[in-house]
This record gives C-alpha cells, structure tokens and sequence, in this order.
C-alpha cells in the first residue's frame, strides 16, 4: 500500500494520503535554527539546542501523535465551520476534505481544499535568518464571496527542556507574553536576551497569548475554543503558557485569494520589526526558497549519478544525501524519537557521519571532526557524549558563554569531572575518526590540517597527527587475556558488552585504522611511522585470521569469563553481522576465509528487509553476554535489521567484487523500492531508519526511527565509493566499480578539489567488477590524477 510518491523533478516526497500510520518527517533549517515537522504539521523548533534552546513544545510519544506543531485555522464565519490547513489538528474526514503534504529539501508545504478553499501552507527557515516562517496561501475556489477568519497556533516552550517538562513551579513563573506592533513577544525573563517574537506581513485583527484562553482548559489543538468560538481573548500575561495566535479576518471573492506571512523567530520586538520589512515584498520570499534550493543544488552537484536504477538515482542524489547532511548538522539528538532531553556529540555517530559527507560539507565535517579531536584523551580513548562546548579554549569558550544559568542549582560538571574515566570508556568510539580523517584529507587535499593543533580533553595539545597516533596507541595497548582488543564499556553495538571481555569487531577497527595510518604516513614520507604500522597490520593480520576463525565466520567476542560469542558452539546469537563485516571490509580477512564469511552472511543473516544484525536472536538473559540478552527477540540490537551496519556488508561485498550481492542487499534495505509496502514498513520510504523489526518479532519489517541513524551517512558512502566506486585518493581520483553485471554502464558528475569530472563507466562485458581501460580527456591512462585547474574533464572507464 502506498501513501505518495517522489517527485524528482521537484526533489520532493508527496504525501497524497495523509493518514499515515506514523508520523514521517522533514527538517527545516540548515543553520542555527532548526524545525522538526511531521506530515501534518506537527513537531517543534529550536535555536542551536534542541536541550537548551528550544523555542516551541512538543509532546513526545503522546496521544495524539506529536503535537503541538505550527498550525494554521481557517474559520468560515458564515456556519462557524473550521478547518486547519494540515489534515491535523482538526483532522476533517479524508471524503470530505482532500490533504496533500510536500517534504522538501528544507521545505514542508501542507495543502488542503475544503468546502471551496483551497489554502497552503509552506514551511521554511530561510539562509540567514533565524526565523521560521509560514507562507500561507488561501483561494476561494467558490462561486460565493467568503468572509473567513484564519487563526494560527504555536505553544512556547521554555528554553531548558528538563526544567519545562519537570520544574514547573520554576517554569511557568519565568515567562511572559506581551503584544505590541503586530508582534507577539515571549519574554523569557531569567534570561538576558531571552525573547522569541510571532509577527506577520499584515495587520493583525486580534491576537491570544494565552496557550489556555486559546485552547481552552478542557479542549484540545483539534478544538480550540477561540476558533470554535471566532474571537480572541487579546490577553498577555506575565507567567503562564503562551502561545503565538495572530487572528486575520478575509473577505475573498470568488477567485480572490491571499497571501499571509508569518514569523515565528528568536529575537525581540527589533528582530520581528526587521523580518517584516525585509519580506515586505512577498518575492524577497520567493528569492529566499531560490537560495534554499540553490544551497541544495550545490551539495547535490558535487555528485551526481545517473544509473539504471531509479533507487540508487533518486536516493544518492537527493534522499541519501539528505539525510546524511542533516545529521552532520544537527548531530542525533533533535527528531520525534529523541526529543532534546540529550544533547551534545556521541563520539562513535558523529565520527562516522562526518566521513560521509566530506565532498558536499567539507566545512561541516571537519567542524565536527575538530569536536572529535578536542573531545580525545591523552590516553587515546574519546569522551562518549560530550558537548563540543566543554573542550573549546576559553578565549572560544568565553564567546559562546550559555545565555542562562538557572537560579534553582544545577550543579554542573567542571573542567576534569567532565572527563570520564577508562571504565566508561567505549573500546571504538576514537578508533572511527581516524579513517574520517583519512578521508577528509584525501576529499580535500588539505594536508596542512594533519599539523594543525588542538587541545585534548584532559588538557594539554598535539597535532592531529598525533591525536591519530594516540587513538591506535591505546587500542594497541587495551588488549585482554587472549590478545583481542578489550571491549570496555562496549563497542559499536552499546547493548553487547560481553561482560567486559574482549571484542572482535574492535581488533577489526583497529585493524582498518593502522591501514589508513599505513597509507597516511607512507604518503606523508613518515618512514619510521610507516614501518611500525605495517609490521602491526603484518602481525594483527595472521594473528586474527588464526584466532578468531569460527570454521565458517568469525566469531564477535569473548566474554570476561572466556565464553566465545558468535561462534557456532552458541545456542543464540551464533553469527553477527558487525563483527564479521568488518573481518572483510578492514581487509584483515584472508581470501578465502573473507569469502566464506560473506556466503554466511548470505546464509544466516539476510532477509528481504535487510541483514539481521544477529541470529538467531537471544531469548534467555545472560549477562555475560551483555543487555542485549534482555532486549525483545527481533528488536534492535538483538536480531533486528538494525540498518547502520548493513552498508558496511555491501562494501564488503564489493572488496569481494560482488556487485550482484551488493546492489541485492541495497536494494532489501533502501526505503525507494518500500514506497508500496506501508502497511509494513510504516515509515518513511525516503530515509532509512534506525531499524527494522526482525523476523523474530510480530512486527517483522516494520521500520523504526527516522533520519538520526548512522545509515543514511554509511549507505551514501557505500553506494558512492564501493558500488559506484569512485573514491578519492591523496594525489588521484580512483574509479572501481562494482555494480550489478547486467547493468551496461553509468554516469557520474562529481566535484573533486575544484575540478568536474565527468564520468561515463562502460560495462560490454557485463562484469560485476574490474577496469579494464580509463581514458581522461580522451588520452589513454592508468591512474586519474587531479590537475585542480577549475576545469571540467571527461573520463572513460571500460570494465571488464
Ligand atoms: C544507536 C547508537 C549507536 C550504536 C547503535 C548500536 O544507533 O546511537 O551509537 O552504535 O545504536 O548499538
């Protein structure tokens, strides 16, 4: 069953059945401000932290399903009949009113036609303003003249959202509300500049400030009691909830239609006076969503792809990206799952997010890979959740002060207290930034950055270098009774924590980490450094292949008491995915062996959803083994297709040269080819999820928690650099391919250090992988270099 379709030409999502059975969602805003909308308008806003600045309320996993939002009314005076411009809040039956949603790239429109009107709704942040707005369109599609009155609704929030949903003798004793100039203005009085405004292009008819006089104590948002009724009360109060209600009464003939504008941005009076006048003229509007798409198109033309398959087209090229982009912006903690009570950085998310997206976002990810480096130990472990602001020097630190301290003590932790010690620390957390950094200085040449310097957390600095030295260093050291790294607190999988035993999949990071430090320092000339890493990768390499071999995978860890995990001696959870996608991926597996791995994979793991993580799933607690033994059968991280580490066995098979497999297990997971399987899978097909319910569960298939999921970044960079296989090199560009044998070819538009490549992949021979002759500007050649002259060149690339 289907509930709309991708609009590519448009780079849209369309909603054309709004009763969806979840809410599925779009982000606004690319800068500071950020909205988290669903498909009827609900969802909520924030100014740089969803934890520490948010600027609406939101009812997270409540009934009905998330609200508030950012509504608009429309009332028709002659039968007191209402409607709102979103199929939600008032909710009209579906036969008699006709809803349509847009998800856009930082655009959400909702559409609605309702007894002869036809209204719209758009929803925006545009680049360089803090301020959300609301472009409403309304048209009497009647043969009557229609007297309406159009009422909009948003609940503030207060700023801390700990203290708004718990402190509320300090809360709603702290905010206020007051009306002036066609301006509501919400004054968060503890704070010094603590003000939001919700103005419009036009003069207002009346206006509430009162979240309760709007809504009335025993209604709803579904039924207000001010649109119920058609008036306002026109109160403003000091205390209290507050709401931003502007009231405007229409005359439309028929045909007529109108076109309201509103703000709802951070700021005082001053800041909502300056939004009015710059969208005085609708078209600065207009201009400003040519701007959002033009921010857009840049990040979209640095790779294009153009393949036989409309999923990897539509998904890498607008979708994947998306994603991908929005949690390098945004981190993971601003969504309908997690709702601003956490904040901040997880190390190991952030690090693999920010390798991703490098060629799109060169600045963002090396913000965030600076994070990273500031948030390293000397000893070489990362700090697991931090926020970047605790380890800026403090000329930095001084700049970016929080505008509030709370007069009920908080007590926050100082400088060293914020440094958590080894028995917290996750055993892969800092061992993902050194491939981010590899790649980062491959994407951009920007060689220089490996000597720049940066603090540690515990204090002192080094180069990045350095930083990179120390992550292998530790992980080197921190090895258990077997010679296998030790699993710490955890590693990738947070529900595994094999009692504190040692954990395969680390060996395999670790492993890939000195082969990026291996190629790093033989390019740097780093000599000393070259040899030592690669006599470690010489030993690991004979060292895990003998070890950890289970006869036909590998096995995923040894528990504090010497108990093997993953092996086929287990009753439960006998094979894992992480582990065994690593074995091959990091390039530590043997040739055979790595093929034996991948056709258990095939075997044991994959489904038509996706590769489980594990099977079969875990039904009795033991915890020797670790949480995941008390997590639901078919449930995260026991035996669910949880979607982060699916791309990294579709890499893995491409090593192999498996192009057939590889696009077989994208395809299971890519939420493109789901458009018409709502009924299962309930989400979003336009954004991979965090997981999908395995086949031991009731709800196999069904995918759970959009966009903040490290698999929207890995199957960008899976897709992009293994199956289309153009990866950027220190000094070239290499193109490999591993693709689906009946494809005959494609075509890639990609943006390397300045220079257009366009380049066309023959496949005559119908191989699944291998090149057979490269031609750049028609001459013949082995390698693609990078001339960086600005230009664009043509490359050819025959497989076979
Ligand atoms: C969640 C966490 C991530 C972890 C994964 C598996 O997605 O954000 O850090 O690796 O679960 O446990």
């Amino acid at each position: 069953m289907r509930y709309g379709y991708f609009d590519t030409e448009n780079d849209e999502y369309v909603i054309d059945r709004v009763d969806l059975p979840t809410s599925w969602t779009n982000y606004l805003g690319v800068e500071d401000m950020c909205a988290v909308v669903n498909h009827t308008a609900g969802g909520y806003l924030f100014y740089r932290s969803p934890e520490y600045h948010r600027i609406t309320r939101f009812r997270g996993n409540a009934i009905p399903m998330d609200r508030p939002g950012d509504y608009v009314y429309i009332r028709d005076r002659e039968d007191g009949d209402y409607f709102s411009i979103s199929w939600q809040p008032v909710g009209k039956p579906l036969d008699q009113a006709k809803y349509v949603t847009r998800h856009g790239l930082s655009v959400t429109t909702y559409e609605c036609d309702y007894k002869g009107i036809h209204a719209t709704q758009k929803m925006s942040i545009p680049i360089g303003d803090n301020a959300l707005i609301w472009d409403v369109n309304i048209r009497n599609d009647s043969d009557r003249v229609r007297e309406l009155d159009v009422f909009t609704y948003a609940e503030f929030s207060f700023h801390h959202v700990p203290i708004d949903n718990q402190n509320f003798q300090m809360s709603l004793y702290c905010a206020g509300s007051d009306y002036m100039d066609g301006a509501i203005i919400y004054d968060l009085y503890y704070e010094e500049e603590g003000y939001q405004y919700f103005t419009a292009n036009f003069e207002p008819d009346g206006y509430e400030c009162l979240r309760d006089n709007f809504i009335g104590t025993y209604n709803t948002e579904t039924n207000p009691r001010a649109v119920a009724e058609g008036n306002c009360t026109g109160q403003v109060l000091k205390g209290g909830n507050h709401c931003a209600c502007l009231q405007k009464s229409l005359r439309l003939n028929p045909g007529e239609s109108a076109r309201l504008i509103y703000f709802l941005g951070e700021g005082a009076l001053s800041e909502s006076k300056e939004i009015r006048e710059k969208y005085k003229d609708p078209e600065a509007l207009d201009r400003a969503y040519g701007e959002l798409k033009s921010f857009w198109k840049k990040k979209q033309e640095k790779f294009m792809v153009t393949s036989p398959e409309d999923g990897i087209d539509t998904m890498i090229n607008t979708w994947t990206l998306y994603q991908s982009e929005i949690n390098v912006m945004f981190s993971r903690f601003a969504s309908f799952i997690e709702v601003g009570g956490r904040t901040g950085l997880g190390y190991r998310d952030t690090a693999q997010d920010a390798m991703t997206v490098i060629a799109t976002n060169p600045e963002g990810c090396k913000k965030r890979i600076v994070e990273l480096l500031r948030a390293l130990t000397t000893s070489g472990y990362g700090i697991h959740l931090f926020e970047p602001g605790w380890f800026l020097p403090e000329e930095e630190k001084e700049k970016k002060k929080k505008p509030f301290k709370s007069p009920t003590v908080i007590p926050e932790p100082e400088g060293a207290s914020k440094v958590h010690g080894l028995s917290d620390a996750c055993a892969d957390d800092a061992l993902w930034l050194v491939p981010s950094i590899t790649e980062y200085v491959k994407e951009t040449g920007n060689f220089e950055f490996l000597s720049e310097h940066y603090g540690y957390a515990d204090g002192g600095d080094g180069t990045v270098y350095d930083h990179m030295k120390r992550i292998v260093t530790f992980s080197l050291q921190q090895v258990g009774d077997n010679g296998i790294c030790k699993g710490l607190r955890a590693d990738w999988n947070d529900c595994l924590n094999l009692g504190g035993g040692e954990s395969t999949l680390v060996s395999f990071l670790l492993y890939r980490a000195l082969v990026c430090l291996s190629e790093l320092s033989g390019f740097m000339g780093y000599e000393a450094d070259k040899k030592n890493y690669d006599d470690e990768l010489d030993r690991l390499r004979t060292f895990l292949n003998d070890t950890l071999w289970d006869g036909a995978w590998f096995i995923r860890g040894i528990t504090h008491n010497g108990k093997k995990i993953g092996s086929s001696q287990n009753k439960e959870g006998r094979i894992h995915l992480e582990s065994n996608a690593w074995a091959v991926l990091s390039g530590a597996a043997k040739e055979e062996k790595a093929r034996i791995t991948l056709n258990s994979i095939h075997e044991h793991l994959s489904t038509p959803y996706g590769i489980l993580l594990n099977a079969p799933a875990y039904t009795e607690p033991d915890d020797d083994i670790g949480f995941v033994t008390r997590v639901y059968p078919g449930l995260k991280e026991n035996s669910s297709i949880f979607s982060h580490p699916n791309p990294w066995v579709w890499s893995a098979e491409c090593t192999m040269g498996n192009g057939d497999r590889a696009f077989e297990y994208y395809r299971s997971l890519c939420p493109y080819y789901q458009n018409d399987r709502i009924e299962i899978r309930h989400a979003e097909p336009y954004s991979y999820c965090q997981f999908i319910s395995g086949r031991d569960h009731t709800s196999y298939g069904e995918a759970h928690h959009p966009f903040m999921t490290g698999s929207g970044g890995w199957s960008y960079f899976a897709v992009t650099h293994y199956i289309l296989g153009i990866k950027p090199g220190f000094d070239e560009l290499t193109v490999d391919p591993c693709i689906p044998a009946a494809w005959d070819g494609f075509s890639v538009k990609r943006n390397f250090r300045g220079d257009i490549f366009e380049i066309n992949v023959e496949n005559p021979a119908h191989v699944q992988k291998g090149v057979k002759e490269i031609y750049v500007d028609g001459v013949r050649t082995d390698r693609i270099a990078c001339p960086r002259d600005g230009r664009q060149h043509s490359v050819r690339v025959v497989m076979g």
